[in-house]
């Protein structure tokens, strides 16, 4: 069977990267794919963006299923229109994409039944919202209503900081209608964790845990990135935590969403935030993977991903037996073009890309072909993983591969999986 992944990103090679292993698979298109889905066996680019377009594609090639990697697509309707056409397509509806594309949808979702989250407030009243901040004071978290690429969140460490969000929201419209309404929530201390599952309408499979390093510098320095590196599995997630954010936040969601008349299929991923006392609470959705968690996920993952999603899409997910994880954890460090995250220069040769091995697996991102060469496109460029028994271990696999990778520019963070490291793996 042939399947079609959309997106560019590493968490798109890396899902192809695995679709492709099943051995009922004979290829996986990938739209537009990237300088990495291009070079990999079994895996086809195919340069269509266009959600018709797409839809044609999965027609004409006789696409077994579609399996969506970012949330602009899903958000845009795809899931909808692929559903119209009878093509099979395994993603969220665009009314159920509002857990992520509207924070305000998630955030009273939240508080109607009860899903543990941050304390918040919304407003679109500048004048009311500044007041709200002088009344609660610092720190404190602005957040747009919105997706705003990764600006639309800003943790104020003073008030000045606060109200400087509110005013480029709210009073300068900086990010248009995304940026219309506000959520002023409350600041929440501890240590942030991915949990990612799959779910069918109804049931439930949750895929391995993740920690992701959202800042660009090491030790957790400088702005917010897209991700600069994560690791698989999250030791702060104990079995006794994963039953507990089950049975208290994605269990209640799925079910909340039903009562709303929205059966939610696809991946959901809660970003969670785990107090000192090891209590979770949701800093968000996200209604698609995580990148770069997909990239340490996916290297773990032993069992056939076709057959899981096929069962996602049949609605028997409860019949799946759970997923087979390699027990060895999983490093991947982001290599970052020049200037990440304001405006990453393109167009940098890259030279030496280790070859894939048993420990050592390399996801691209924003690379890209040209007149034979393989070049930077992107911010992020490439997600190198390292597989060991211990997080250490892995680090020094990844990062030693790290040391023969180059081009013009390149940023890393040298401490991925640090926080695993302090707990002692
Ligand atoms: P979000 O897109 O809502 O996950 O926010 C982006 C990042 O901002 C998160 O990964 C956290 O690091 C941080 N953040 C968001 N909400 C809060 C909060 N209530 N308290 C502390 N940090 C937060
Ligand atoms: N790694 C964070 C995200 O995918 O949103």
């Amino acid at each position: 069977m042939k399947i079609l992944v959309v997106g560019s990103g590493g968490r798109e090679h890396a899902l192809g990267w695995k679709l492709a292993q099943s051995p009922r698979v004979t290829g996986v298109y990938i739209a537009p794919g990237n300088g990495g889905t291009a070079l990999q066996e079994r895996l086809y680019n195919v340069d269509i963006t266009d959600l018709n377009a797409l839809a044609d594609f999965a027609e004409q090639k006789n696409i077994a299923f579609t399996v969506v990697g970012p949330e602009a697509p899903l958000a845009a309707g795809i899931v909808n229109l692929f559903r119209s056409r009878s093509l099979k397509i395994f993603g969220p509806t665009r009314e159920a994409t509002r857990l992520e594309s509207s924070k305000n949808f998630a955030k009273t979702l939240m508080k109607c039944y009860g899903i543990p989250t941050a304390e918040y407030k919304t407003f679109s009243d500048a004048d009311l919202a500044h007041s709200y901040i002088q009344e609660k004071g610092a720190p404190i978290v602005i957040k747009a209503d919105g997706l705003a690429s990764g600006k639309g969140v800003i943790v104020a460490q003073t008030i000045n900081e606060a109200h400087c969000a509110i005013e480029m929201m709210l009073s300068e419209n900086k990010l248009g209608s995304a940026g219309a309404c506000v959520i002023i929530e409350e600041y929440l201390h501890g240590e942030e964790a991915s949990f990612i599952v799959m779910v069918d309408g109804k049931h439930v499979l949750a895929l391995a845990s993740s920690q992701d390093h959202k800042r660009l510098l090491d030790g957790d320095q400088g702005p917010n990135t897209g991700g600069m590196g994560a690791y698989s599995q999250a030791p702060i997630i104990t079995p006794q935590l994963h039953t507990r954010v089950m049975h208290e936040i994605i269990l209640p969601t799925v079910r909340a969403m039903e009562q709303e008349g929205i059966h939610y299929t696809g991946f959901l991923y809660a970003g969670l935030m785990i107090d000192p006392q090891g209590n979770p609470k949701t800093l968000e959705f996200n209604c698609r993977m995580g990148d770069p968690e997909t990239q340490s996920i996916m290297a773990r993952l032993k069992s056939d991903f076709a057959s899981i999603i096929e069962h996602a899409l049949t609605g028997t997910l409860d019949a799946t037996t759970q997923p087979e994880w390699d027990q060895r954890t999983a490093v991947g460090v982001v290599l970052a073009a020049h200037q990440y995250p304001y405006s990453p220069r393109k167009g940098d040769y890259i030279y030496s890309i280790p070859a894939q091995t048993e420990t050592l697996i390399i996801f691209h991102a924003g690379t890209a072909i040209v007149n034979g060469k393989l070049v930077t496109s992107g911010g992020r460029v490439l997600c190198v993983v390292g597989l060991a028994n211990s997080v250490r271990e892995a680090q020094l696999i990844a990062y030693e591969a790290i040391n023969s990778i180059q081009f013009d520019g390149m940023q890393y963070r040298r401490d991925i999986g640090y926080r695993a490291l302090h707990s002692g793996n």
